[in-house]
């Protein structure tokens, strides 16, 4: 099954990811992936969340901290700006803070406290975290791409997820106790209510909001989990970990590309020994994946004769990749 019948077989799968190591071709194939879908009338997002300005440099545009920026029609590119959510998210607590305690001045420990939390490299993450969630529940888009940051990274956003959905069962719960005993001490006291529980609402909201991003990750039906790999033996055996890995998170695996294949035509070219040497080394390697990997590689991608920047490129990539 190629990738093109991979896609059509399963148009229920919009959430499409591209993950492997560093530099392998992640955001090369979503940037074909969108580029494709988009041409077939489909509405698409790719969306980065690396502060790497990836998207950036692919589509030689500027598409930091922009929002949704149009690249051509039905295609969308986007680049989340955590920094700026932060800030946000700063001015959201401070506004909480004078609403819930009736303050008309953040009190400088309080100030304080947010300032160095802010400094957290987890305020980054959840600040990502949140903008991704804020885009996909939003559901404006036929397609969203996701161009991962490398695997490591990857991993740990699905675990920090699953962290946060445990984290957060355990204190609704206890909160949601609380909740019985203060219900009945007000019938005691034979009052009608009691307050609205604002931090239950709250935690029942960041809940909702989890689940409906983890939840996209490991489901099957909507969500398709590519690696992208290439012919060499190191990434081959990190790719099985990392396999088994997202295994354990449940992630569901769609297949495999291969990238950066040297072209098969240079095989009946007279070319210098250096070059045959090389190629034989992949044809063993190429046998080893098909051996691993079988039917769940679903495309080769040969190396091409430069870096894949700018719409032409992009599309040239499509074609190969799409037919
Ligand atoms: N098939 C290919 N032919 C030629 N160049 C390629 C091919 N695939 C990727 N490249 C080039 O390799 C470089 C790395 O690709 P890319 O940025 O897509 O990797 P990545 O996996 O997203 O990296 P990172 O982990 O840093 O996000 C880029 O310069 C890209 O243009
Ligand atoms: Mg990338």
């Amino acid at each position: 099954m190629s990738l093109k019948d991979v896609f059509e077989k399963n148009p229920n799968r919009r959430y499409i990811m591209f993950g492997g190591k560093g530099g392998l071709g992640k955001t090369t194939f979503s940037a074909a992936t969108a580029y494709w879908l988009a041409s077939q009338g489909k509405k698409v997002l790719v969306f980065s969340v690396d502060p790497q300005a990836s998207l950036t440099d692919i589509f030689q545009k500027d598409i930091f901290g922009k929002g949704p920026v149009k690249i051509m029609e039905n295609l969308w590119a986007q680049e989340i700006d955590a920094d700026s959510h932060i800030k946000n998210y700063q001015g959201e607590i401070r506004k909480k803070i004078l609403d819930m305690y009736g303050f008309d001045q953040i009190p400088e420990e309080i100030e304080d406290y947010i300032q160095a939390a802010s400094a957290e490299p987890a305020m980054e993450e959840s600040a990502i975290f949140d903008a991704v969630v804020d885009i996909i529940v939003e559901g404006k888009y036929d397609y969203y791409i996701y161009d991962l940051v490398p695997l490591g990274h990857a991993l740990y956003y699905l675990s920090m997820a699953k962290v946060y959905d445990e984290w957060i069962n355990k204190i609704t719960k206890l909160r949601e106790e609380m909740r019985e005993y203060e219900t009945m001490v007000a019938k005691i006291k034979r009052q009608k209510e009691t307050d609205e529980d604002k931090i239950l609402t709250e935690l029942m909201y960041i809940k909702g909001r989890i689940n409906a991003s983890s939840g996209i990750l490991t489901d099957k039906e909507k969500t398709a989990f590519f690696f992208v790999v290439v012919p060499e033996e190191m990434i081959i055996l990190d790719t099985q970990k990392a396999a088994e890995l997202f295994a354990k998170f449940d992630v569901p695996i769609a297949g495999y590309v291969v990238n950066r294949v040297l072209p098969t035509e240079l095989h009946t070219q007279n070319v210098p020994a250096y070059l045959k040497n090389r190629l034989a080394m992949q044809d063993g390697y190429l046998d080893k994946i098909k051996v691993t990997l079988g039917d769940q590689v679903k495309g080769f991608v040969p190396e091409l004769e430069r870096d894949v920047t700018g719409l032409a490129m992009i599309e040239k990539l499509a074609k190969i990749m799409y037919g």
